[in-house]
């Protein structure tokens, strides 16, 4: 198998960590993202230790703040020449503080423009072979402009599944956009695996968080995923399907992307 530059933020528990697992046994060169310094340490260690892995690398930055992110990419700008694929797989939903510093919710900030920075800056590193896998969810819901914005105040689930629809609409326009590649796809991992955000939100289930981490190895690196880009990949069919309709309404997807884009601008110079 051909060793690959693989970014996983978010990758110091759940999902993004069990998706290191499964990568680092074919000495895939991994960065793994978070925002808590000895949960990476305990990461690194644990995944170096594994047969065959190969270089890990980790990464600190708090994602409510959208300047670390931009901090961030401009280090990896500065540390690396490719990344093959990024997972921009960091996300939050329940918290006691749902406004940041900088005055937005942090959903938005930590599931959405953080990784909107992250990549826009790193884009130059990632080949048009390259792929950027982007986190989407079942909970998807209509775009309170306002509420994206930081004007307007959410509970947990609208800021969560708002944050996830535009998240999705904007990998759209990113696949658009970069029409000759790298790809870009939108996934959900599996509704209501066994995480730390399903045990604090919903108390837990009983589905494997090994689900969610397949289908992200998958996305990253199975030839099936050519040519889909711009798509969303629902693991709970375990089929590309439609996102919420308002992802096919073009008045409401540039509405939502222009304001993505206007509240990003002040950290991509
Ligand atoms: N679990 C599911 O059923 C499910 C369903 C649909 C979509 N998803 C999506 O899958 C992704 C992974 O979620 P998960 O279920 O694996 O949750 P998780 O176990 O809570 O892991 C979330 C990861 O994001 C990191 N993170 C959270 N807030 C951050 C911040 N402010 N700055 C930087 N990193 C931060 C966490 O760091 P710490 O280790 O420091 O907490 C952790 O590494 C998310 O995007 C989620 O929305 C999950």
């Amino acid at each position: 198998m051909t060793q690959k530059t693989i970014f996983i933020t978010g990758a110091t528990d759940g999902i993004g960590l069990e998706t290191a697992k499964l990568l680092a046994p074919n000495g895939h060169h991994l960065l793994i993202h978070g925002r808590n310094k000895s949960k990476l340490d305990k990461a690194r260690s644990e995944l170096s230790a594994m047969e065959g892995s190969g270089q890990i690398d980790i990464w600190e930055a708090d994602f409510a703040r959208p300047e670390n992110a931009a901090r961030l990419a401009e280090d990896i700008n500065s540390a690396y020449e490719t990344i093959d694929v990024l997972i921009n797989n960091a996300g939050v939903y329940k918290t006691a503080t749902p406004r940041t510093p900088d005055n937005y919710d942090l959903r938005f900030a930590v599931n959405l423009f953080a990784p909107v920075i992250l990549t826009q800056k790193i884009l130059p590193l990632i080949p048009k072979t390259g792929r950027v896998i982007n986190l989407s969810s079942a909970a998807q819901s209509p775009v309170d402009i306002d509420a994206l914005k930081g004007a307007a105040e959410l509970g947990d689930m609208p800021a969560y599944a708002q944050s996830k629809l535009a998240f999705t609409i904007w990998t759209q326009a990113m696949a658009a956009a970069q029409a000759k590649g790298p790809l870009f796809i939108a996934v959900n991992p599996g509704s209501l695996l066994n995480t730390n955000m399903v045990k604090q939100g919903w108390g837990g289930s009983d589905k494997d968080i090994g689900i969610g981490a397949k289908i992200l190895v998958r996305a990253a690196l199975d030839p099936a995923f050519e040519g889909r880009t711009g798509q969303y990949f629902d693991n709970d069919s375990g089929n590309f399907a439609p996102p919420h309709p308002d992802a096919a309404n073009s008045a409401i997807t540039q509405e939502i992307v222009t304001a993505i884009n206007d509240t990003v601008q002040p950290y991509l110079s």
